[in-house]
């Protein structure tokens, strides 16, 4: 068996921040903004970094699985709150909200997208930002998700890990992934599902939820949205919305 926790380490291995190229476009983005949410954060390790860096402002994580925030809780100078996109509860707090590691793919139902967009739009300031990531479906990025293509890593012990498509259905892709040791006994067997959006459904999505895109790119460097393109890469800015000029607007509660 691989547990929970060996679990959070592994991706903590595949995915040290700082090593991609979209950890540089999101580190510049936060360095910036003196109050950021990170959605979706896992193992933290954007925030961790950004502590390094010496952002001073107010950095929040937040996540629903409990392992992955266990590991991001490794620093205190950070607030972790457990929970989903959608049962976000948060008010007109934040400068800029991420997601990172292709997190908004996790979002694969409608209502719940529906519902993350809106309550992060809410976690916004007026015109605050947010920034996030998916990949371009015309690239078909599973389709190179096979056990031909497996990783292997020395921590947290020595493994090998893979992924198997099992249904591709409308925008959804539903995988495994499989972890075994290097004799080839397989320790764990997780399933997953990702949507892939193209950019005009994407686009719907905010525009209901009150955001406009306000700059979108195909890659990490900000070049343009090409035919080619493997990511969306987008930011998108908090519209004031009229039920939040209600309540600006409603008389304060009598003690
Ligand atoms: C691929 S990981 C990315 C982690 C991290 N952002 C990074 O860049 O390494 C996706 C994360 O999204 C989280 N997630 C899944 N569904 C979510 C939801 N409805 N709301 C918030 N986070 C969610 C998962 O628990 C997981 O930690």
């Amino acid at each position: 068996m691989l547990s929970d926790d060996e679990a959070a380490e592994l991706y903590d291995v595949l995915n040290t921040w700082g090593d991609f190229p979209a950890d540089h476009f999101y580190d510049a983005l936060v360095e910036r903004a003196p109050n950021v949410l990170d959605v979706g954060c896992g193992t933290g390790g954007m925030l961790h970094h950004a502590r390094d860096r010496g952002h001073r402002g107010r950095l929040v994580g937040l996540d629903p699985d409990r392992a992955a925030l266990t590991r991001a809780r490794r620093r205190t100078d950070v607030e972790w709150w457990e929970g989903t996109a959608a049962a976000l509860s948060a008010e007109a707090e934040f400068d800029l909200v991420t997601m990172t590691g292709h997190a908004f793919q996790c979002l694969t139902a409608d209502e719940d997208l529906r519902c993350s967009l809106s309550a992060i739009r809410r976690a916004l300031r007026p015109g605050g930002r947010f920034a996030f990531e998916t990949r371009h479906p015309r690239a078909k990025a599973w389709e190179d998700w096979t056990p031909a293509h497996p990783v292997t890593v020395s921590r947290p012990r020595p493994l090998r890990l893979w992924h198997e498509v099992e249904s591709v259905v409308g925008d959804v892709v539903s995988f495994t992934e499989a972890v075994a040791d290097p004799e080839g006994t397989v320790l764990r067997v997780d399933r997953a599902a990702l949507r892939f959006l193209g950019p005009d459904e994407l686009d719907e999505f905010l525009t209901v939820a009150g955001f406009v895109v306000e700059e979108r790119f195909g890659d990490w460097e900000r070049g343009p949205l090409t035919e080619q393109s493997r990511e969306i890469v987008t930011i998108a800015s908090a519209v004031r919305q009229p039920q939040d000029r209600a309540a600006q607007a409603a008389p304060a509660p009598k003690p």
